[in-house]
């Protein structure tokens, strides 16, 4: 039940010489749509109305709700704690060490397994574009085994050796992986608009009809698939010790960064359900080329191809930049050990971190199919959200005069639907996947009380 002092944290994180303080809040935006406009908007959206039909307009917004809920306590912590971590920070502070170490080991679910899951959503464009070049790969190498019915497939080796090239280029240091994410975030949100303005001429509103063929139940289900497509407005958060201004910039990158995204999906989301009828969406993974084959715009869709294999990049970029700041910052409070918060000397990376944890999303970018890996990433973040969101609550009650540079608002309401929302979207997920998080848990637990409880610093310290 040990807590961090936050006042320590913000005095150790004003003296120390740390990470390099370089990120605006236009690159924090930046990073947020990086991270946000991926695999869920361009692969799983064919998913989300196969279950939803033209309702999927609707789990969008349900998606965005519970995120912007989510995204809102969120952004009251960021700027209270600008500390490299994310949620795990802000639970150490006010939650204690046991409940920051599983949000910690949640997040791992959340930013290496979609780390994983959208190098294997690129990996389909890829090979769809190596194809349009008459180049196809051996099927051995083309899929994780399992992933594609009838295809003896035996490892995805695209989805492999693209995170081992992002692991490299965040290996290098963050000034080069932001020029990068910069121009091409930019790429990815001129294809959505492009869509948005060619494909609402081809909307037939008969298509559109009947509007919930599945009923709310179908909303829901799909509202807990789409959800994949919105994660990554946290990994703002975990730039906090890079960010100029971090007060004032935090809560506009994550806010911004979450509104554009959802503005742009939920009308994404009419238009290819206005286009194609919701039945054609069956076990297609191009659903947004899909979408522009119907409506005779060929020649754009090879454009959409282009975008999605680019606009992927920066989203595993960004989950795996989030992934070694929350190594970096289990590490340097003793919970896991030394080596994953060594600063490389010239670069003033976690390299060491970078390394490691790059091979493990390769790996099991090569090893696992999407579906699995978005359903398991979005139960790990539904569950840190949830508990962030008490943490907010919590917080105002127990420090009411702690200085907050954003408030959420309407505490405790809006923290209690983000709760709510969250919860009820995990009980929409597989019972295998539920069975995949508690023993994901259990293991965290064990690591825990067998590592991490006698290693702390502040057990140390006591
Ligand atoms: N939101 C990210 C994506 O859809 C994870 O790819």
């Amino acid at each position: 039940m040990r807590k961090k002092s936050i006042q320590g944290m913000l005095d150790f994180a004003q003296t120390t010489q740390g990470l390099r303080k370089e990120l605006s809040a236009f690159d924090l935006t930046m990073l947020g749509i990086g991270a946000i406009i991926g695999t869920g908007i361009f692969v799983l959206t064919g998913t989300g109305a196969t279950v939803a039909g033209p309702g999927l307009v609707l789990s969008f917004i349900i998606g965005a709700l519970a995120c912007g809920f989510a995204a809102l306590c969120y952004a009251e912590f960021a700027a209270m704690l600008p500390i490299s971590g994310s949620t795990y920070t802000y639970a150490y502070a006010t939650l204690g060490e046991l409940i920051a170490w599983i949000i910690g080991w949640d997040l791992m679910l959340e930013y290496a397994l979609s780390a994983s899951a959208v190098a294997v959503g690129w990996s389909g464009y890829f090979q769809s574009l190596l194809a349009s070049f008459g180049v196809t790969l051996p099927d051995a190498l083309s899929a994780a085994h399992g992933a594609r019915p009838g295809v003896a497939s035996v490892f995805n080796l695209p989805a492999f050796t693209v995170s081992l090239l992002i692991t490299a280029l965040l290996a290098f240091g963050i000034r080069e992986s932001k020029k990068v994410n910069n121009v091409v975030v930019l790429i990815k949100v001129a294809v959505v608009v492009l869509f948005i303005a060619l494909g609402m001429w081809h909307v037939e509103p008969v298509n559109w009809e009947p509007a919930l063929p599945y009923g709310f139940s179908g909303v829901f289900h799909g509202a807990a698939i789409v959800i994949f497509s919105f994660l990554g407005f946290d990994a703002v958060t975990c730039a906090a010790e890079e960010v100029k201004n971090p007060e004032r910039d935090i809560p506009r990158g994550v806010i911004w960064s979450l509104g554009i995204c959802s503005v742009l999906y939920v009308i994404v989301a009419a238009i290819m359900t206005g286009i194609v009828p919701y039945t054609q969406f069956a076990g297609i993974d191009h659903p947004v080329s899909l979408a522009l084959q119907v409506a005779k715009l060929n020649w754009f869709a090879g454009f959409v191809d282009l975008g999605a294999i680019l606009g992927m990049l920066t989203v595993i970029l960004v989950m795996t930049y989030g992934q070694t700041r929350i190594l970096f910052a289990m590490s340097r409070d003793g919970l896991l050990p030394k080596v994953f918060s060594e600063l490389h000397p010239q670069y003033q990376t976690p390299y060491k971190a970078t390394w490691t944890i790059g091979l493990v999303i390769s790996l099991v970018a090569g090893l696992v199919p999407l579906d699995t890996l978005a359903e398991l990433s979005n139960i790990g973040t539904l569950a840190a959200f949830s508990l962030i969101a008490a943490g907010v609550i919590i917080l105002r009650r127990k420090e009411p005069h702690l200085p907050r540079k954003f408030h959420c608002p309407g505490v405790p309401y809006i923290p209690a639907l983000a709760i709510v929302f969250c919860v009820f979207l995990m009980t929409q997920l597989a019972s295998l996947t539920w069975l995949c998080f508690v023993v994901w848990l259990a293991a965290g637990l064990l690591v825990y009380f067998g590592y991490s409880r006698r290693r702390s610093l502040l057990h140390a310290a006591a």
